[in-house]
């Protein structure tokens, strides 16, 4: 059995922290952060649960399915609420599931990596899968620190995944991890962000261009093939970058960073949803999911994106 999307969701907080705001508090400006990195602000506020809760109602709703419908939770998060239990069990709570429930954390790459996981559980007893990214990096964010404050956000994604007969809408994916990387990108327990921010962006630039051409190569598709590209959204000049190198022009690529910042593994369900809110994605579509982070980690998936516009 294969899978297909059949509903997504977002959630973001209420609060929005604008590059002005920064510039009050910090020696930053809104010029420095909007030409480095395209970020014009963030939103921040609520707990890890409260938006992946959010995030996975309104998918539900979308997919028009009911909780108990749903076989399987999978959140992506690099912030749970709590080191025990997992946030996917509090979510699982407020949602009326009872069904499976894990938390995955692969930091940015978490969404992609947890819809390969969910993916390959399907069939069976498994039908309906719950899938969410969210995160409240707000909390691991300091704000005294101008190097990353400026770039991080809160906020939430989801999609419900469902079993079709055959090989499904999940054409083709590539996971990887580099270890040796940790240092560049981290938070301790306890403690906040730390990243050498030129090192993860000449890392990311590479890592994404790389993995997203696995993918296109064992689904025997072609960039030019590909009516989106749906990347990481941590910085535009590495999305320019990846794009570029890809040759997927700007405008067949989905962009929120402007307003959400990075928001690690909410980002791609984030630019996802908004992709498909707009009406920029019609039944047949092929979907290049592409993300980076911490670890390193590394993850993309294609997909044929069949849901009715
Ligand atoms: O999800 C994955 C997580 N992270 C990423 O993807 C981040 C990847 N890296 C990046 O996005 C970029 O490297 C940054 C946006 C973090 C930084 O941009 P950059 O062009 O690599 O700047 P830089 O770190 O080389 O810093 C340039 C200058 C430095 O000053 P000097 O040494 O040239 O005097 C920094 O101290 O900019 C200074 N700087 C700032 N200035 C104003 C650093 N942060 C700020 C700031 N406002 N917020």
């Amino acid at each position: 059995m294969g899978v297909t999307i059949t509903g997504w969701g977002t959630a973001l907080p209420d609060k929005v922290i604008t590059n002005a705001d920064l510039e009050a508090r910090l020696d930053t400006s809104d010029e420095w952060i909007t030409e480095r990195s395209g970020i014009r602000e963030r939103r921040i506020g609520d707990s890890c649960a409260e938006l992946a809760i959010g995030a996975g109602r309104a998918a539900l709703a979308r997919a028009g399915v009911a909780p108990a419908d749903i076989d399987l939770l999978a959140l992506a998060t690099t912030t749970p609420d709590q080191s025990v239990p997992a946030t996917s069990a509090h979510v699982a709570f407020e949602l009326g599931l009872t069904c499976g429930a894990f938390d995955l954390n692969a930091a940015c790459s978490g969404f992609v990596y947890s819809l390969v996981a969910a993916s390959g559980m399907v069939g069976g007893h498994v039908g309906r899968v719950l899938l969410i990214g969210a995160e409240r990096l707000s909390r691991i964010t300091d704000w005294e620190d101008r190097s990353t404050a400026v770039l991080f956000g809160d906020g939430a994604g989801a999609v419900v995944l469902e079993a079709v007969d055959g090989p499904g809408d999940l054409l083709a994916w590539d996971l990887g991890a580099d270890g040796s990387l940790r240092p560049i990108l981290y938070a301790d327990l306890h403690g906040y962000i730390t990243m050498n921010g030129r090192e993860v962006f000449r890392r990311a630039v590479r890592a994404m261009v790389d993995s997203a051409q696995a993918t296109l190569e064992r689904a025997g598709v072609s960039a030019a093939e590909v009516t989106l590209l749906v990347p990481h959204q941590a910085n535009i000049r590495i999305i320019e970058a990846a794009t570029q190198r890809l040759g997927i022009p700007m405008e067949r690529t989905a962009v929120v960073l402007h307003r959400t910042g990075n928001t690690s593994s909410a980002s791609i369900p984030l630019a996802l949803a908004d992709a498909a809110e707009s009406g920029r994605l019609s039944p047949g579509d092929l979907v290049l999911l592409c993300g980076f982070g911490a670890g390193m980690t590394w993850a993309s998936a294609l997909v044929r994106w069949s849901a009715a516009a």
